[in-house]
């Protein structure tokens, strides 16, 4: 074993020696200390040698593969100039490119929008960053009504270019503004759903956030019924499921819609039994909407007496937790991988 070190070495060293070229000093240097080269050949065998041997053939091996490399490493800089990034073999597997996937709650957002396509819906945008008037005021909530209390918003102060202050910007609450912005634009009749994230000045725990995302829909037509708001509703829960889901329709109170629902579903995380997520009630509070308020349709350019709609604010995040039992809405911002790889 000794011996066939020593000869390969002094064999590598002389061809080496002779060597003209950058061409042919890299076919030698996969000749010897490429990955299927001699050297590695003959280290191939150790391993299967007993203890003392292994140890000191081992040793030697080493050395000589180390020696060689410095020689070679000579070589190359004499032929090329300047030193390069080592030896590459290009024979070797490459590197596993680990694969990126979509967030949960890209994931429910993508169903729902192809729920909504596929009935004519279209897809909107709106800024998050948005005005006290489209906020609230043209949702006909005016300025000291007691419903702003309903949402705790971060007021943002600006500053004009002319130094003086004024703070009509808001994280926006909710994706209603954009109701406004889209009858503005289209007109009506209008068919849109709107995903987006939103924010509260929230006491964060496991089921609150300061930033999450909801799905306003809205549609006006004329002789839109509350029918249609319920058959719609209807689709799109069992769009999402893909199961029968328990729901239950009970009044509820926003200031832009007349009259305003909500549609609960049973906890899907509970069985309806009573659990945190749920406020130990067995049931969630999913899907506010309503029929839209005149005084919303007339901020949106639209005649009331001619045109009626539905609208509605699904909670896209607490979808998300309800379709994959997640329990702690803080999990989705946290950026936890060991979190988001299960999606
Ligand atoms: N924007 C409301 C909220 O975030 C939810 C909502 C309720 C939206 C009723 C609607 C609606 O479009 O009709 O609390």
């Amino acid at each position: 074993m000794e011996e066939k070190l020593r000869q390969l070495k002094d064999k590598a060293l002389r061809e080496l020696e002779r060597v003209s070229d950058l061409n042919s000093f890299r076919d030698l240097e996969i000749k010897y200390l490429g990955r299927k080269g001699e050297l590695a050949e003959i280290l191939k065998s150790i391993p299967s040698l007993n203890g003392e041997e292994k140890k000191i053939f081992g040793a030697l091996g080493n050395e000589i593969k180390n020696e060689l490399a410095k020689k070679f490493e000579e070589k190359r800089i004499f032929f090329g100039g300047k030193r390069e990034r080592g030896f590459i073999d290009i024979t070797l597997p490459g590197e596993k490119i680990e694969g990126g996937h979509l967030h949960p709650i890209t994931l429910v957002q993508n169903d729902l929008e192809n729920i909504f396509t596929s009935m004519g819906f279209m897809i909107l945008d709106g800024p998050e960053l948005e005005s006290d008037y489209y906020n609230f005021e043209a949702l006909n909530i005016p300025p000291y009504h007691p419903a702003r209390d309903m949402q705790d918003t971060f007021y943002i102060a600006r500053t004009d270019a002319d130094g003086t202050g004024v703070s009509d910007l808001v994280l926006r609450t909710h994706t209603s503004p954009v109701q406004i912005r889209a009858m503005q634009k289209y007109g009506a009749p209008f068919r849109g759903v709107v995903p987006g994230r939103v924010f509260r000045s929230e006491n964060i725990d496991a089921s609150h956030e300061h930033t999450f995302y909801q799905m306003e829909g809205l549609m006006v037509d004329k002789d839109i019924s509350i029918d249609n708001l319920i058959f719609t509703l209807k689709q799109l829960l069992n769009g999402i499921f893909k199961r029968a889901v328990d729901t239950r329709i009970r009044p509820g109170y926003f200031p832009f819609v007349e009259p305003g629902i909500e549609l609960d579903i049973k906890c899907a995380l509970c069985g309806g039994a009573g659990c945190p997520a749920c406020k130990h009630s067995g049931w969630l509070e999913l899907l506010p909407a309503g029929m839209v308020h005149p005084n919303v349709l007339r901020a949106g350019g639209i005649d009331p007496d001619i045109y009626s709609g539905f609208a509605f604010g699904l909670g896209l995040t607490r979808l998300a937790m309800m379709k994959y039992g997640i329990e702690d809405i803080r999990l989705f911002n946290g950026g936890d991988l060991r979190f988001l790889k299960q999606f």
